[in-house]
C-alpha cells in the first residue's frame, strides 16, 4: 500500500489479538511499529516479532501516556485499538463498575488523541484509525457501557475528522464484528452454553463464520495509507456482513 514505508505507527493494545495482527501488517508494509500495551510481556513479544519498539503504559493514565509518547519522536499513524469489556446486563451493573470500562474504552482513546494529534496538526499530516465495534453501531446485549464508549469513539472520530481536515490529518474508525479473540471468548462464556451462543452467532453472520484477527489489519493499513488520503470521518464494519449499517 502506498505511503506506509518508513512511517512511524503507534498501535495501542498492540500486544493483543487484533492489535498484534495490525502491528504485523504495518511491519510487512515497511513501517516502523510502536507496540503500546499495558501488558509488558505481550508488548515485548510482539515488538520483537515486528522488530519494533515496545511501549508499556496504561492509556487511561494521561501522565504515563504523555511520558511514553514523548519518548517516541514523530508518530505518523495512531491506531487506537486497546479495549476491554466485562459482560453484564445493564440493570445488573453497579455504577462503580462502569469506571474501568469508561477509562479504558473512552478516556484512554481521548488521552491518546489529545497527546498525539498536536504533532500531526503542526506537521500538517497524519492519520488516526480508531478500532470501535459493531456494538456501537447496532447495540449488543450485555455490552451497554462498552457500547456507549465505542459509540462515543465514533462521534469523536467524526468530530476530530472535521476539526483536523484542514490540517492534513484524517481520522477514521473500523468496527470489528464478533472476532475470535479472548474478548469474544469472554462474551460467549464456557462450555455448552457458550457453544450454543457461538453457533447462533455463526448462523446469523452472512459469511457463516466469526471474524479472525487477520480480517482487520487490511482496512486499517488502507485507511492509514496514501490511498485513503481523501477519506476521513468514516466508519467501516469488518463483520462478514453481520451489520450493513448505512
Ligand atoms: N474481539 C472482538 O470480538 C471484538 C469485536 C469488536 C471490537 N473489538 C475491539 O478490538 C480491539 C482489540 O480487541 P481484541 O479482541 O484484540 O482484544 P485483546 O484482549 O486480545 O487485546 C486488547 C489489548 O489491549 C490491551 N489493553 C487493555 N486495556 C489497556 C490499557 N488501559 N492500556 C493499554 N493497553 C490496554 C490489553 O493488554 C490487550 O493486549 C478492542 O478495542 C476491542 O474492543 C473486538
Amino acid at each position: 500500500m502506498k505511503g506506509l514505508r518508513d512511517k512511524s505507527v503507534l498501535v495501542t493494545g498492540g500486544g493483543g489479538a487484533i492489535g498484534a495482527a495490525i502491528c504485523c501488517r504495518f511491519a510487512e508494509e515497511g513501517a516502523s511499529v510502536l507496540v503500546a500495551d499495558k501488558n509488558s510481556v505481550s508488548a515485548v513479544k510482539v515488538a520483537r516479532e515486528v522488530r519494533g519498539k515496545a511501549l508499556v503504559f496504561d492509556i487511561s493514565d494521561y501522565a504515563a501516556a504523555k511520558r511514553a509518547i514523548a519518548s517516541c519522536g514523530e508518530i505518523h499513524v495512531l491506531v487506537n485499538n486497546a479495549g476491554w469489556d466485562r459482560f453484564q446486563n445493564f440493570l445488573d451493573t453497579d455504577p462503580a463498575e462502569w469506571e474501568e470500562l469508561i477509562s479504558i474504552n473512552l478516556r484512554g482513546p481521548l488521552n491518546m488523541h489529545h497527546l498525539v494529534l498536536p504533532q500531526m496538526a503542526a506537521r500538517g499530516s497524519g492519520c488516526v484509525v480508531n478500532i470501535s465495534s459493531d456494538a456501537a453501531r447496532v447495540g449488543s446485549s450485555g455490552e451497554s457501557v462498552y457500547s456507549a464508549c465505542k459509540g462515543g469513539i465514533l462521534s469523536l472520530t467524526k468530530t476530530l475528522a472535521r476539526e483536523l481536515a484542514r490540517k492534513g490529518v484524517t481520522v477514521n474508525a473500523v468496527c470489528p464484528g464478533p472476532t475470535d479473540t479472548p474478548i469474544l471468548r469472554g462474551f460467549l462464556g464456557e462450555g455448552e452454553a457458550g457453544k450454543k451462543v457461538y453457533d447462533a452467532l455463526v448462523r446469523a453472520i452472512p459469511q457463516k463464520r466469526v471474524g479472525r484477527p487477520d480480517d482487520v489489519p487490511g482496512i486499517v493499513a488502507f485507511l492509514a495509507s496514501d490511498e485513503a488520503a481523501y477519506i476521513t470521518g468514516q466508519v467501516i464494519s469488518v463483520s462478514g456482513g453481520l451489520t450493513m449499517a448505512g
